[in-house]
């Protein structure tokens, strides 16, 4: 059975040779030298959760809080959660949910965070189900963080601050790091082998952003966009025929099902739910920090929570957001694979699941099933060391 699972994990870098060549992630907020050793020093854990403002209860120690919602955030009066724009030298990364947590200081703000920061900030702040928090913070420090002092970046290596032993064990890139949990066909960040993207897979790309907009008002009979479930399915799914066409290197395995996942925090996460729980652009825009040049396309700034804005009441749970994979792939299902050229798509094998590029789930538990057998034996991920 070992010798099968390393068969496996073997076989993709065979397959999509620029598997071998893993890339190192750059940051986006360029620091000098003395602010970066200022940071190091002095890692602003996330501010403490006050008694006036409990948001759903979760403290910062991995456990669960109460799962009740429906809570104004940040909190009036509740100082310690304001907007408050990266310190210089800060991290920032891929992902929208976990910027603006951090521009408010439910994570760290200088990005390098912990895993009880982080199980705690999305239930408080998001209303995310503790099973989902613990899910998606589990593979987030053990791919890209450390195990021992569960400490991770949002964005790009800041291995000096997350592991105790200054990286002797390996660098721990954050979550820009290419093919470990970012990866290709990703909603407004551009694929890493993308000819003119360099090497670049974590920045907000605001043409993306744009596209993004136009889909789903493609399909919205609102007169004004909605970011819903027909819009983002549909999105997805040209995403993905993009990156066949024009990234060389493209590589999808069922990891990504992730990404059909993290599309369906815009209709399910980001709305608020004083407002009607209605997916609309102000809000959308202001979690990815879009700004409209009125040209189709979309400037960045640092990602804020819209103002006035409340969680959803119920929890977002790891079966919720596993309906909501099962249903965005199965409107467009895809082939699960890689490219050896632009074009050139080379469909992946995967026993017991798929066959061919296939894949014929019919429950969330055949998602789950998948999600849990990508995530700990990382297979068919990414590369062994060379
Ligand atoms: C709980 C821990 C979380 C971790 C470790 C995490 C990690 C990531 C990573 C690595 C990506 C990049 C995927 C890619 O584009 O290839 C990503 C994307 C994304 N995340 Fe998160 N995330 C977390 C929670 C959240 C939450 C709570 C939200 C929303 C409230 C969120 C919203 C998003 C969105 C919308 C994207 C897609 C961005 C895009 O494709 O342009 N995430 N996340
Ligand atoms: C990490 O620390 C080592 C030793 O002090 C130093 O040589 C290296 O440049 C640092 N790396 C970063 C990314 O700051
Ligand atoms: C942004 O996305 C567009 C559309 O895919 C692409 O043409 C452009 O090269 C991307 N820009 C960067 C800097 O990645």
């Amino acid at each position: 059975m070992r010798a099968l699972s390393l068969l496996s994990l073997a076989l993709p870098v065979f397959a999509y040779p620029h598997l071998a060549h893993k890339g190192s992630a750059g940051i986006r907020i360029l620091p000098s030298e003395q602010a970066r050793s200022d940071v190091r020093l002095s890692r602003r854990a996330a501010a403490p959760y006050s008694p006036l403002y409990p948001y759903t209860g979760a403290q910062i120690d991995g456990l669960s809080g109460l799962a009740v919602g429906g809570i104004q955030v940040p909190a009036p009066g509740d100082t310690a959660h304001e907007y408050q724009d990266p310190p210089e030298g800060a991290y920032r990364g891929p992902c929208p949910g976990l910027n603006a947590l951090a521009n408010h200081g439910f994570l760290s703000r200088d990005g390098v965070t912990t895993f009880d920061e982080v199980v705690a900030g999305v239930q408080n702040a998001y209303n995310m189900g503790w099973d989902l928090a613990v899910f998606l913070a589990t593979v987030g420090v053990s791919l890209d963080g450390d195990l021992v002092t569960t400490k991770m970046s949002i964005g790009g290596d800041a291995t000096n601050e997350t592991s105790i032993t200054g990286g002797l064990l390996g660098a721990e890139g954050g979550l820009n790091t290419h093919g470990t949990f970012e990866s290709d066909t990703s909603l407004t960040r551009s694929d890493y082998y993308l000819p003119g993207a360099n090497y670049d897979s974590h920045t907000f790309n605001g043409t993306l952003f744009g596209m993004m907009t136009a889909t789903v008002s493609s399909t919205s009979s609102a007169s004004a966009p909605l970011y819903d479930f027909a819009g983002l399915s549909l999105y997805r799914s040209q995403r993905y025929d993009q990156s066949v066409a024009e990234n060389p290197n493209l590589y999808f395995p069922p990891k990504e099902l992730h990404l059909y996942g993290a599309a369906s925090f815009l209709y399910e996460i980001f709305p608020n739910s004083a407002a009607g729980s209605v997916p609309d652009k102000a809000t959308i825009m202001s979690f990815f920090g879009a700004v409209d040049n009125g040209d189709g396309t979309y400037a960045w700034v640092p990602e804020r929570f819209p103002e006035d804005w409340y969680n959803r009441a119920t929890a977002y749970t790891l079966l919720d957001i596993a309906e909501q994979i099962l249903a965005m792939y199965l409107a467009y299902p895809k082939l699960f694979g890689g490219n050896v050229g632009a074009g050139n798509f080379v469909p992946l094998d995967l026993d017991p699941h798929i066959s061919g590029g296939e894949w014929s789930p019919s429950t969330a538990e055949d998602v789950l099933c998948l999600l849990y057998q990508a995530a700990t034996e990382n297979v068919p991920g990414e590369p062994l060391p060379a």
